[in-house]
């Protein structure tokens, strides 16, 4: 395999290395080039830019492969638990009984949120988005355990981190909807726990159900990573200026929020109510869809790298299928999803450009099921990334070569031009 390329400028060349990944993706190794040419490269978007050497998660867009440290997603969705996931990724190997034992209990020693910080979530405007209070809320988690550092305790610190964000996620649905908070209790496990918080009451306590739980582990496994996406390109860039993990991951929160991103979940339950609702046809939604002059998206549809299936789709379509044959309460929108999906995979336009169903497609529909209101649905992606978050700022601290984040541009702007007095402008 070749391991360098030749750039020819102005008939003079340029021999520029090239990089192999572990499964054969290879890198133009452009860093010297404008020191040695002058020129630099345009890519914006950065569909074909590669911005790291990265072990954690390796995708391939066209053969729909997602594998978390080597191990596909579907083995993982089918046989392990968020916690095991999380571990997985932040520490490169699946825990042994002992080291998952003791992080269950770093993560239920610390799901407790300052009594402090309570007051912050009681005094937002109740229509908040939980997105917007989630990001700032994880900001602030480093005024109160200022003690983060990058040593010995940063494992701690991160489940930490992990422990609280689900905490604080049920807070403040909790507090949006005038209720009281419920605690964390040490006898749940991670997703049994986090639904207690959110649905239970004291006139209606939560029956946990395993079934749910399961459905729960699931979704969050399937959002745990996707290599560098837009929110984990955000941790990464604003990490490199060297920021707090808190910072970091609260840009994160705040790039996940929009609805090309996490926020498609949100936003396909909405087209899908929008259109039962009003009973738009499918037909209609596709040619909407299609229309260049229409900036409607068929929410849930459309990837940057997956040309085909999304597989974390595939696991969530099964999973909404179990799921609502489970609560034997059909839902709507599931047969409009499916609808569309059908047509959507048959129509020219949809098979020219490869847009396939993403894993917001479907996920909504299970997080509906299970009782997540849909202001919601985007905070449950940022629970599930986090710990690919983490693992993302965590390699890009130990990475001996890491710089900080900078990219140039080409500049389109008037010529030198002299400043006018007010008189004469
Ligand atoms: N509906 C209709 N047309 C679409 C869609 C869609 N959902 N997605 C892309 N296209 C068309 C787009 O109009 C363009 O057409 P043309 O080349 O004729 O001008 C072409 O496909 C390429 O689109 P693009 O915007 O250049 O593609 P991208 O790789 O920059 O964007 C995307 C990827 C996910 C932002 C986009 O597909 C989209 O907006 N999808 C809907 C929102 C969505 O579901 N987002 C969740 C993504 S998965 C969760 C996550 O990890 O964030």
């Amino acid at each position: 395999m070749t391991d360098s390329v030749n750039l020819v400028i102005d008939g003079k060349t340029y021999t520029l290395p090239v990089i192999t990944g572990t499964e054969g993706e290879k890198a133009i190794d452009i860093t010297r080039l404008r020191q040695e040419t002058g020129f630099i490269t345009f890519d914006p978007g950065f569909g074909n830019t590669g911005s790291c050497l990265s072990s954690i998660t390796f995708m391939n867009g066209e053969k729909g492969i997602l594998r978390y440290r080597g191990i596909p997603i579907e083995q993982l969705a089918e046989k392990s638990t968020f916690i095991e996931v999380i571990y997985l990724l932040i520490n490169g190997h699946l825990p042994t009984l002992e080291e998952l034992n003791k992080t269950r209990v770093i993560l239920n020693d610390s799901s407790l949120i300052h009594e402090d910080m309570h007051i912050f979530f009681q005094n937002f405007p109740k229509a908040s988005h939980p997105m917007g209070i989630l990001s700032s809320m994880v900001n602030a988690l480093k005024s109160f355990y200022p003690d983060l550092k990058n040593n010995d305790n940063l494992i701690k610190n991160f489940l930490n981190l992990i422990s609280k964000v689900r905490t604080m996620a049920a807070m403040s649905y909790r507090y949006s909807k005038g209720e009281k908070i419920v605690y964390p209790r040490h006898d749940l496990t991670y997703c049994a726990n986090f639904l207690n918080m959110m649905f239970d009451s004291p006139v209606h306590p939560y029956q946990i159900d395993e079934d749910i739980v399961k459905a729960l582990n699931v979704f969050l496994i399937l959002h745990a990573d996707h290599e560098q996406n837009c929110s984990t390109a955000a941790v990464r860039v604003v990490g490199s200026g060297r920021v707090n993990l808190y910072a970091a991951i609260s840009a994160g929160i705040a790039a996940l929020w929009g609805p090309l991103h996490g926020g498609a979940n949100q936003a396909v339950i909405e087209m899908l109510t929008d259109i039962h609702k009003n009973g738009v046809s499918i037909e209609d939604v596709i040619k909407k869809a299609k229309d260049k002059n229409d900036p409607f998206r068929l929410m849930g549809f459309g990837h940057r790298v997956y040309k085909t299936y999304d597989p974390r789709a595939k696991i969530m379509k099964k999973m909404c299928d179990k799921i609502l044959g489970k609560i034997s309460k059909p839902d709507p929108l599931l047969d409009i999803a499916r609808q569309l999906e059908e047509v959507a995979l048959t129509d020219p336009y949809f098979i020219d450009h490869n847009l396939y169903p993403n894993v917001d497609f479907y996920s909504g529909i299970v997080l509906r099921a299970i009782g997540i209101p849909t202001n919601m649905f985007t905070v449950m992606f940022a629970i599930g990334r986090l710990p690919g978050w983490i693992s993302q700022w965590k390699e890009s601290m130990e990475d001996p070569n890491w710089k900080i984040s900078r990219p140039r541009q080409i500049y389109t702007g008037l010529k030198e031009n002299n400043y006018k007095n007010i008189q004469e402008r």
